[in-house]
């Protein structure tokens, strides 16, 4: 398969978090394609050390938006995916690598035309733990709605580029 570069980089800027949905099922199959995708983030070692709960249970779900009041779209979603991760199988990199597969995660929700969004799991880990039976090594660091789009939302605004690059040293701006 080949994509225009173009094509790409519109598929990366059209990203948005979506947080109204319709009610129609996410397909068994587009389900399973978005979480087999997010296997292929990268992880320290290749360790891959992610598992995901898939929790279609309104009752699970309104517990978990119980839990972090944040996490409301995931009431008006068909599908929530929690990401834990194995911290004694990476102790040093656990977090950043099960952010590799939530990132992972919405890309290729974006890319079956699927709304999702990143919803914040790190603030209540023993309750989402104890909510979803981890043992206490499995750590929630992010739970993801997963839906058809109900919304089409403008782009967040994004710092400038020159605010957030440096060269060689912090401070020495890029040249303007
Ligand atoms: C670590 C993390 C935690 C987030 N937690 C929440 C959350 O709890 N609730 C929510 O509605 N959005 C949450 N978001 C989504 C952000 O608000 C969103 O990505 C940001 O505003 C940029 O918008 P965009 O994704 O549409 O570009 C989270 C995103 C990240 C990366």
């Amino acid at each position: 398969m080949s994509c225009r570069t173009e094509d790409l980089l519109e598929f990366l800027l059209t990203r948005r978090s979506i947080r109204q949905f319709k009610p129609d099922p996410v397909p068994d199959e587009i389900l399973l394609k978005v979480l087999d995708l997010s296997r292929y983030a990268p992880s320290a070692g290749n360790r891959q050390p992610w598992v995901f709960i898939v929790v279609k249970d309104i009752e699970v779900k309104k517990k978990l938006a119980e839990i972090h009041r944040g996490a409301t779209p995931l009431l008006g979603a068909p599908v929530g995916v929690v990401v834990a991760c194995d911290k004694n199988a990476s102790p040093v990199s656990y977090q950043v690598d099960c952010a590799n597969a939530t990132m992972y995660m919405l890309l290729a929700a974006h890319a079956f035309g699927l709304g999702a969004v990143w919803l914040q799991a790190l603030r209540n880990v023993e309750d989402i733990q104890k909510l979803l039976g981890l043992p206490e090594s499995l750590i929630p660091v992010a739970i993801v709605a997963l839906g058809f789009p109900a919304e089409k939302p403008q782009a967040r605004p994004r710092k400038p580029l020159e605010d957030v690059t440096y060269i060689d040293r912090y401070g020495n701006k890029l040249p303007t």
